[in-house]
């Protein structure tokens, strides 16, 4: 459970200093100095679902961390369980491996479909997409498909930040600053609100995926490694795919030997009311690409999660050898939170509390549709799920940047204590999957407080 202990005080001096430290000498990621400096968020204390600023405001996280804080925070045992490993030994002489990285990686063989899978540990979510990738093209090479470096993935998704991964996807907020990776493609995203094609929203989505199809046949099969989605993307606001859509994909990365990698460092570990997303449309990918989750934020770790079918081609000699590296990949006390974490997920059964919790949310957000400027509400399958605000319903038309939107609705919820994320005409909640029924309703509650507020500021009648 969670710790009762009083969260830390801080004198009006400790906090300026704080702020000037901040505005001074650090990057905030992904985020530009000016828009925080002096107004930076500094958090002391969390319990559950709620945190605690510096100023002793006490607010609920709606955005789970960075879509990452399953266990919810403030979980002693696992805490403990990180600090008995590194009292025992912290990490291992190169040759070897410690306990909790191995018994992880055996705890992961039971939860996932493939129960004779191997796991590839990493220290985070954009190191697992690139290993993720480079797996996919060694595989290949020793499959006997060795011009095969081409990677399709889709436009407006998001696969990490590092050089490579940035290359996949092309999210908006995410620099690539020069040249993609060589061999990477881009298909149509999949978009419920907006069809990319007209006509049966399931037609539709399998157009989409049909374009990966048309993108293979196009550079030849022979040179395309493989293709990396997300179950439902985040970056393209959280679309939830028919599911054919994922079954298609599927059929098509079978059809032309092409590896299909699940991206679900969002998405693994219950997010979608199923221990990995593809389950819910009976899709076995071939690599699946987990962090965040994993340990709930409580130390990095990543993953890519190999199916056996794929992870005994690396089994032979030296040129078999996955020769890939990263130090602290798997790092003990990591895994230990890991561990930890995983052993409340099943005490607690969070995955099924994120499917009865995330239906529960979706059913209460339906609600705040009596606002006009409520354009669409996605989600239902977990803990995640996103409110689009739109200046008008028939055209769907998106309020201009002018509006402020971005600027005004994050103060509004959180002076209804509710923390969110780049909240502007797309407010996305991803929770903790501890979540109860009266914290849900206090999240519909802020955010149908706010919605109102803002409608009447923007003068939409
Ligand atoms: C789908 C997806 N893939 C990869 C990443 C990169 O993970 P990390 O930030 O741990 O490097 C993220 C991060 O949000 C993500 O959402």
């Amino acid at each position: 459970m969670a710790t009762a202990t009083k969260p830390p005080q801080f004198t009006g001096e400790q906090i300026e200093e704080l702020q000037t430290t901040a505005a001074e000498h650090m990057f905030m990621h992904g985020s530009q100095t000016n828009d925080w400096k002096g107004d930076l968020k500094i958090f002391v204390k969390g319990e559950g679902c709620w945190v605690t600023d510096m100023q002793g405001n006490r607010v609920l996280d709606g955005m789970g961390g960075l879509w990452y804080k399953a266990a919810g925070y403030g979980r002693k045992e696992i805490a403990d369980a990180m600090y008995q490993q590194a009292l025992a030994i912290e990490s291992p002489p190169a040759p070897g491996a410690c306990v909790p990285t191995i018994q992880l990686s055996g705890k992961i063989a039971e939860l996932y479909p493939d129960h004779h899978c191997r796991t590839f540990f990493v220290s985070g979510g954009s190191e697992a997409v690139e290993t993720a990738v480079k797996m996919a093209k060694k595989h290949q090479q020793l499959k006997g498909k060795g011009g095969a470096y081409k990677v399709i993935s889709r436009r407006n998704s998001y696969h990490g930040s590092t050089a490579m991964a940035v290359s996949l996807g092309k999210a908006s907020y995410a620099d690539s600053v020069g040249p993609d990776m060589p061999g990477a493609m881009w298909v149509t995203n999949w978009n419920s609100y907006r069809l990319p094609y007209a006509g049966d929203p399931v037609d539709a989505a399998v157009k989409c995926a049909n374009e990966f199809e048309a993108v293979i046949l196009h550079q030849g099969p022979d040179t395309v490694a493989a293709i990396i989605a997300e179950p439902i993307s985040t970056a393209s606001g959280i679309q939830v795919p028919p599911a054919e859509y994922w079954q298609r994909l599927r059929e098509i990365a079978t059809k032309y030997d092409v590896v299909l990698i699940a991206d679900e460092v969002i998405t693994g570990f219950g997010r979608l009311g199923t221990y990995f997303g593809p389950e819910n449309w009976g899709v076995q990918p071939d690599l699946t690409v987990v962090a965040k989750a994993l340990t709930s934020g409580y130390a990095p770790l990543g993953g890519v999660i190999a199916t056996k079918k794929v992870a005994d081609v690396f089994l032979g000699g030296e040129r078999e050898t996955f020769k890939h590296l990263i130090t602290f990949g798997g790092h003990p006390v990591a895994a230990a939170a890991g561990l930890a974490n995983l052993k409340i997920f099943e005490r607690e059964d969070l995955v099924g509390n994120s499917r009865r919790m995330g239906t529960y949310l979706y059913e209460r957000l339906q609600d705040l549709k009596k606002h006009k400027i409520v354009g669409d509400v996605r989600g239902g399958l977990g803990l995640l799920a996103v409110v689009e605000l739109v200046q008008d319903r028939a055209s769907k038309k998106p309020f201009p940047k002018e509006a402020g939107l971005g600027k005004k609705l994050p103060k509004m919820l959180y002076d209804r204590k509710l923390v969110t994320f780049r909240a502007a005409d797309l407010i996305a909640m991803c929770p903790p999957l501890s979540i109860n029924r009266s914290e849900v309703d206090f999240i519909v509650d802020a955010l149908d407080d706010a919605i109102g507020k803002l409608q009447k500021e923007l003068a939409v009648t």
